[in-house]
């Protein structure tokens, strides 16, 4: 919850208490809160509450403090049975908002999105203060400088922002992703797309994903692909990998020999880092939460790249969840309403009643 959105809850008539501190490395002092009537408290008093917002999950020691029969919403990690039972078991009403919906309607309150668009920035900031030559061609007194090649790996909203950012600094960009469908968007974006063309029904029918998200790819496909982004990725001076598979661990694209082709002086940033085989990314070398050094290129293994530009992160999953709120907040009302017949909410219920309410 930022200041304006526990303003706009205040306005609606609930109680508003928010724990010391809860906003002070997003730019959001205690005083920002309570100048919209919010109470600040400690963490007691804030996770036992009848309705609680949180980032993430709830902990072990923090769902001791929540109520049985009191409600969470946050991203709770729907692919994390362990910890839905335990939201479960703790009689808590969950509300896990990555589950919700890729359509019109659950856009406003699209957590991926917003997370991901702020990690598709900040990747390309980050490559761009690691990378010592410049990202743009320059004519200068002292002679020409070439553009930077970045290569992106994964065009959802973290490569699309990724693609636009570098863009804007002036590289030269080509793309990879699965889905024949991003091809236009990353054309339309001024860079180039890196096609692989499918050559069975069965890799045709697997590119064109599920409910938005990309499935996994047939070995076959995967090859090819792989023998034109070793090509690319050998000439860039910055990669960043974004490709995830829901549910599963994110897939391998940029291999140790691959690294080892890579020029001195290039640089990786794996906004898939921890999320793929062993603690990985989409490059195996990748140390989650760590910047390595691999035959001369750098590697950035940041987890949470969002969290770097905390202030309008927070902004943005804060004004997600106060829309997700209007879905289960009757105007007024001080209860909880859990409609059933709403897409919406029924995909992003994964606990109540002492059940995981998810498959
Ligand atoms: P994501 O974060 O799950 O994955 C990132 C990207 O990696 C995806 O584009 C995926 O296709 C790609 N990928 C997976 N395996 C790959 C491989 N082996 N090689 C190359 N790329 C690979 O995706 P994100 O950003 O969550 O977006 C998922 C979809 O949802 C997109 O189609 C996006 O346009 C759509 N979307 C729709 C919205 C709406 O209509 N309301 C809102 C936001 C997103």
């Amino acid at each position: 919850m930022t200041p304006e959105t526990a303003k706009k809850l205040k306005a609606q008539g609930h109680t508003v208490r928010v724990q010391s501190g809860a906003g002070t490395r997003a730019s959001a002092p205690d005083e920002a809160y309570q100048a919209v009537g919010a109470e600040i408290t400690d963490a007691a008093g804030a996770l036992g509450c009848d309705l609680v917002l949180k980032v993430r999950t709830p902990s072990p020691a923090e769902i001791t403090l929540m109520k049985r029969g009191a409600a969470v919403v946050g991203m709770l990690d729907p692919f994390d049975r362990a910890g839905l039972e335990r939201l479960a078991a703790a009689g808590l009403t969950g509300f896990a908002l990555e589950a919700a919906p890729r359509t019109t309607r659950a856009q406003s309150m699209d957590v991926l999105s917003s997370q991901a668009n702020i990690a598709g920035y900040k990747a390309v900031v980050m490559a761009a203060d690691r990378y010592q030559k410049f990202f743009p061609m320059l004519m200068t007194a002292a002679g020409t400088v070439k553009a930077a090649r970045v290569v992106i790996l994964g065009v959802g909203v973290a490569g699309l922002q990724a693609i636009a950012t570098a863009k804007r600094l002036g590289a030269v960009i080509e793309a990879s992703d699965v889905r024949p469908s991003v091809k236009e968007q990353v054309e339309s974006l001024g860079a180039k797309f890196i096609d692989v063309p499918y050559e069975t029904a069965e890799e045709k029918e697997a590119a064109e994903g599920v409910g938005g998200y990309a499935r996994p790819m047939p070995p076959s496909w995967l090859a090819r692909q792989k023998v034109e982004v070793a090509k690319r990725v050998a000439q860039a001076d910055v990669v960043i990998s974004t490709a995830l598979i829901p549910g599963r661990p994110a897939p391998t694209l940029i291999s140790a020999e691959m690294v080892q082709a890579m020029k001195p002086g290039s640089v990786i940033i794996d906004i898939a880092a921890g999320r793929g085989p062993d603690g990985g990314g989409n490059c195996p070398l990748t140390v989650a939460g760590q910047t390595v050094q691999v035959h001369g290129v750098t590697i950035v293994g940041e987890t949470n790249l969002p969290a770097l530009v905390a202030a309008d992160a927070s902004a943005l999953y804060a004004r997600n969840v106060l829309d997700f709120l209007k879905l289960v907040l009757a105007k007024d009302a001080t209860a909880l309403n859990v409609p059933m017949d709403d897409d919406i909410v029924v995909a992003c219920l994964v606990a109540r009643d002492g059940q995981v309410t998810r498959s």
